[in-house]
């Protein structure tokens, strides 16, 4: 099992690379030093691991197939773009979450004058400046992807402490809120709810509520996920018209610590869930397809990501940022891009000047844009994503 998927899924070099392992067996010129006695054994082993290639190769063509798509895109370097917000950073509370609108435009989830700190919630994760009433600031601001001048607000009277925003296929915006320990469905240009996940202002382990939900991904067919969160640790899987269909983890193998991010890998059938205090991200099959039996979870576990914060999915990728994590103070904070698949970090970027606390991660419908929300220092940070011509 340890090294099953020690070379990662590539499905165009797989041929090649086995008859070259092949040859490298042969020739017994292996540059690793490895206990091995002789050729036969090496081979062997060679052998059994192309095999495996060969039968991850198989399945990842059935999960593309699948999908009626061809290969999924690389994911390109996302380049910082200097100067934005052009006119210096618009007047934003703490930043909890990012969404790109379909037509390209941000949209940030804010908290106006409330702060998230230590002081916010008690033991029993009931948030305690309730008589405060809703933040009285539009809370929802769509930006100007050009120059990141706010555009258009709403929001205001109607959230107690935002936390992530994510706007569907077909425009819904998806709001949660960990005071309220809620979830808000919000048709296009709509400023009242037409779904409410969890019971306002009362945290709960049962199946009708929530506790300090953290994010949704919504699958292209509409089915809605929710990672729930800092107290519950599980995630939930609702139909379009939210009726619970399931919860994760079923079992004993997917224990949770701070789910905080969840993002669809669509055409493998996963969901990807950034298991904060677990230090990964961790993707069990989103059972979206019935016509697959479901793997084991797939998880990416490096080191160097520490307390993954946010995950954005871009075909078959993710873009992740992680924050401070307190076993390993040294260790980098910024924006990684991982390959589920082959459970890997394929690329390291953010700003040159690096990221401090960022919260959100959002990629444009259009894949040509990535944004990073910020609380402390608050601000937004755009990426391009240069596609290939
Ligand atoms: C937390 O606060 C709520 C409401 O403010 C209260 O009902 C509850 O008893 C408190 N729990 C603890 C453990 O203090």
């Amino acid at each position: 099992m340890a090294r099953k998927r020690r070379w990662g899924w590539s499905p165009a070099p797989l041929l090649p690379l086995a008859a070259a392992l092949l040859a490298a067996a042969l020739l017994v010129d292996v540059a690793e030093p490895r206990a091995v006695n002789n050729v036969h054994d090496l081979s062997g082993e060679l052998y059994s691991e192309i095999r495996e290639l060969l039968s991850m190769h198989r399945a990842l063509h059935q999960r593309g197939e699948a999908c009626g798509l061809g290969a999924a895109p690389a994911p390109v370097h996302p380049r910082l773009v200097p100067n934005w917000p052009l006119h210096g950073p618009p007047p934003l509370g703490q930043v909890a979450g990012v969404a790109v609108a379909l037509n390209g435009f941000p949209v940030v989830f804010h908290r106006g004058a409330r702060v998230f700190n230590s002081q916010s919630f008690n033991e029993s994760h009931n948030f305690q400046f309730v008589e405060e009433g809703p933040i009285p600031e539009d809370t929802v601001l769509t930006l100007d992807p050009d120059n990141g001048d706010v555009l258009a607000g709403w929001g205001r009277d109607l959230f107690f402490m935002p936390h992530s925003i994510t706007i569907d296929n077909r425009g819904n915006t998806w709001l949660t809120d960990v005071a309220l320990h809620q979830v808000f469905k919000f048709g296009p240009g709509d400023t009242k709810p037409s779904l409410i996940l969890g019971k306002r202002l009362a945290p709960g382990p049962a199946e009708d509520q929530l506790c300090m939900p953290t994010d949704v991904a919504v699958a292209s067919t509409g089915e809605v996920f929710v990672s729930d969160g800092y107290c519950n640790a599980r995630v939930l899987k609702y139909d379009p018209a939210g009726a619970l269909l399931r919860v994760y983890p079923s079992q004993e193998l997917l224990q949770l610590q701070v789910p905080h991010s969840v993002a669809l890998l669509e055409r493998l059938d996963l969901v990807c869930v950034a298991d904060r205090e677990n230090r990964r991200v961790v993707c069990p099959s989103a059972e979206l397809r019935a016509e697959r039996a479901p793997g084991p979870p797939v998880s990416v576990r490096p080191e160097e990501l520490g307390r993954v914060f946010a995950i954005a999915s871009f075909g078959d990728y993710l873009y992740a940022v992680n924050g401070y994590t307190h076993t390993t103070p040294s260790l980098r904070v910024g924006g990684f891009t991982l390959d589920p698949a082959a459970e890997a970090v394929i690329d390291k970027w953010g700003p040159p000047q690096g990221m401090s606390n960022p919260h959100a991660v959002a990629v444009s419908p259009d894949g040509s844009a990535l944004y990073v929300a910020e609380i402390g220092p608050n601000r937004v940070w755009k990426f391009d994503l240069p596609q290939a011509a």
